[in-house]
């Protein structure tokens, strides 16, 4: 599959990404991290220490086997061989002891820290508006809060501590060394500075594609997730190919991303096993030679090679911790794009609302432009709903009536000086304190994966059965409830029963109205129901919102004609406004409406008609049907 790709990634090592290649200023994206590292940094030194000790005792191993074999090499003496077994088996147990202590404490530094991200994070998407979620989509973010954190955990966990780890270990054996024999410690010790760097410097490198790896990384889950959500669209319209081919695009993407990743790890990984070979070489040669000149016991000569492989694995491995580096910075400054986006409906904490709320509320010469769009969604309306009123929002579709409503619960930024509750700009109340007193039901019906009574009572759990079940009836679901086997404690939503678009859409009705709110506003609540659902559920928004004040979205005249004055919104203006009587007298959109809308309600009666004579009459022969002719 990656016939095309390979001749790609072979260019494409060597000449890295262009952007943002070789710049200190990725790593310095860490530093933010230390706000999160910092409150655990007594456990983090005490750790460190642990395990600097216990590798300290791994540095004594080649001092011990140099003490026995210098004292068998040396006729004279007194074989010396009890004292370094012991050595030995006391290196061991500090490795038990201390070792595994410091790295699970580490570990479980590294988990804490990544668990206090990922709550920020959390918090910080709870509260974002439109834009954000434009600008960033659920697999990208799942990906952010998922694998880049798992990378920073990592990077908590190994790379800074491994960091520490190196020169400690370097110090160690260069002392050890030193003592034994300070000019074959210099020829041994000279290529290595030389593999730091060299590795230090690839690692810079890697960044780019790192990031890419990430990105492609998101895509591909953003891809699969949107997937995943549009399947059954994807199956009612025999897409899976097409489906599968789009995968394996993406996919593919990701993985040539993720060899050419590895390929440049792999490249910085083997040049540094390359240069550290030189070292043993020279152990060899000019080592030996000080033996046979008689400057070298024969058990130093041995310890040399103890300690440079102790070192050279050292020296690898910081190759791996940098790169662990650059590609954690990677995460970081993608974790912190979520974190550092400006809020965009911004809180203020000056002024509370009044504790009893009358529930007016106003729109002055309200405008309002979505971001990026060519012309304003909303050009100057004027229109108001007096405490205790029912009003209704009618207009063609996009013309911008939920942006009405999503303007008074500041769901959009809302510009100031435009929305008034009780004559208060809704921009001075705190979001909180305003959404308690002005809900909105959303257009699309959104239900969790869990009971229904859960779903109702979302924002107040503890709400009497009473309680629910008033809703219930007010949003026409009682006969609903009827048929579901568990009742209130039916699991609804993606994981549980699935209810119908008019179910779902009076749940979220049903959710509102419990709420029992100063003002409420319906988007659309009744486009999925008939005319004799609608009828019971206006008695129950009668008897449920009498006094209170309710702001509703219809697309039909039988739902608006009883509110006490319709706005008709056309282009994001008030094309009419009126009473319905008013209205039909003006003769303009609205009656024209009401003309083509009575005569389907009509035609759609009487075919319920027709139709339930055929159902009695079964077996004889239906009555033509003699209506068409006054149907058109
Ligand atoms: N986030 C957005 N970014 C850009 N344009 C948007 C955004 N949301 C809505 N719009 C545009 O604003 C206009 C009004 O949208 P709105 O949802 O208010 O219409 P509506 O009257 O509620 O329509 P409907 O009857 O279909 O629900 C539409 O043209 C829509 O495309
Ligand atoms: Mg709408």
């Amino acid at each position: 599959m990656h016939g095309g790709g390979g001749g790609r990634w072979g260019g494409s090592v060597v000449g890295a990404p262009q952007r943002e290649r070789g710049s200190f200023q990725h790593l310095g994206h860490l530093k933010r991290l230390m706000s999160y590292v910092r409150r655990y940094a007594v456990v983090l030194v005490v750790g460190t220490v642990g395990l600097a000790i216990a590798r300290l005792a791994l540095y004594l191993m080649p001092w011990a086997q140099k003490l026995a074999v210098d004292s068998l090499a040396d006729p004279a003496a007194e074989p010396y061989l009890l004292i370094p077994a012991l050595m030995i088996l006391g290196v061991v147990a500090s490795q038990f002891i201390i070792y595994v202590p410091a790295r699970r404490v580490l570990r479980r530094i590294s988990i804490a820290a990544a668990y206090d991200l990922r709550k920020r994070f959390f918090n910080v998407v709870q509260y974002q508006g439109p834009n954000f979620f434009n600008k960033f989509g659920t697999g990208d973010l799942m990906s952010r809060a998922v694998n880049d954190i798992s990378m920073v955990r990592m990077v908590v966990s190994f790379g800074a501590v491994n960091i520490v780890m190196f020169v400690f270990s370097v110090i160690a054996a260069l002392w050890f060394m030193l003592v034994m024999s300070p000019a074959l410690t210099f020829w041994v010790v000279l290529p290595l500075p030389f593999v730091a760097v060299i590795g230090f410097m690839m690692a810079r490198g890697m960044f780019p594609f790192f990031r890419e790896r990430q990105e492609a990384l998101a895509t591909l889950t953003s891809f699969t997730q949107e997937n995943l959500n549009g399947i059954r669209t994807i199956q009612a319209m025999a897409q899976e190919n097409q489906e599968i081919d789009r995968f394996r695009r993406a996919s593919t993407r990701y993985a040539q991303k993720f060899y050419r990743a590895e390929r440049y790890q792999v490249i910085v990984g083997v040049s540094m096993t390359l240069l550290t070979m030189i070292s043993p070489v020279v152990i060899l040669l000019y080592g030996g030679f000080l033996v046979l000149d008689g400057e070298l016991t024969i058990g130093s000569f041995n310890a040399f090679f103890g300690y440079l492989i102790l070192i050279t694995s050292q020296v690898q491995s910081i190759g791996w911790s940098l790169s662990m580096f650059t590609s954690a910075a990677a995460a970081t400054q993608r974790i912190f794009e979520v974190l550092d986006y400006p809020p965009e409906v911004v809180d203020v904490a000056e002024a509370q609302l009044p504790p009893d709320i009358n529930g007016r509320l106003e729109f002055r010469n309200f405008s309002y432009r979505h971001p990026g769009a060519a012309r304003p969604t909303i050009d100057g309306i004027n229109l108001h709903v007096d405490a205790g009123e029912t009003v209704a929002l009618l207009g063609r579709i996009g013309s911008g009536k939920s942006t009405i409503l999503k303007a008074a619960v500041r769901l959009i930024d809302t510009p100031r000086g435009s929305v008034f509750l009780d004559g208060r700009d809704i921009c001075e109340v705190p979001i909180r304190r305003l959404r308690e007193a002005v809900t909105m039901v959303p257009q699309d019906p959104f239900l969790f994966s869990a009971p229904l009574k859960e779903n109702l009572t979302y924002d107040k759990p503890d709400r009497g059965e009473e309680a629910i079940l008033e809703a219930v009836d007010a949003a026409g679901l009682t006969e609903t409830l009827g048929r579901l086997v568990n009742g209130l404690d039916t699991v609804v939503g993606e994981r549980g029963t699935t209810l119908s678009g008019g179910e779902k859409q009076r749940s979220t009705l049903a959710r509102g109205l419990i709420r029992r709110a100063d003002v409420l506003l319906l988007d659309d609540c009744f486009s999925s129901v008939d005319t004799e659902t609608e009828e019971q559920i206006l008695g129950g928004l009668q008897r449920m919102r009498s006094g209170k004040t309710t702001l509703l979205i219809s697309h039909r005249v039988s739902t608006a004609r009883h509110a006490n004055r319709i706005y008709v919104i056309d282009n994001g203006r008030v094309l009419e406004s009126g009473t319905h009587e008013e209205l039909l007298a003006q003769g303009g959109y609205y009656a024209d409406l009401e003309a083509v809308q009575s005569s389907q309600d009509r035609d759609r009666a009487r075919r319920g008609q027709l139709l339930r004579q055929l159902d009695g009459s079964r077996g004889e022969l239906p009555p033509l049907a003699p209506t068409g002719s006054d149907v058109a």
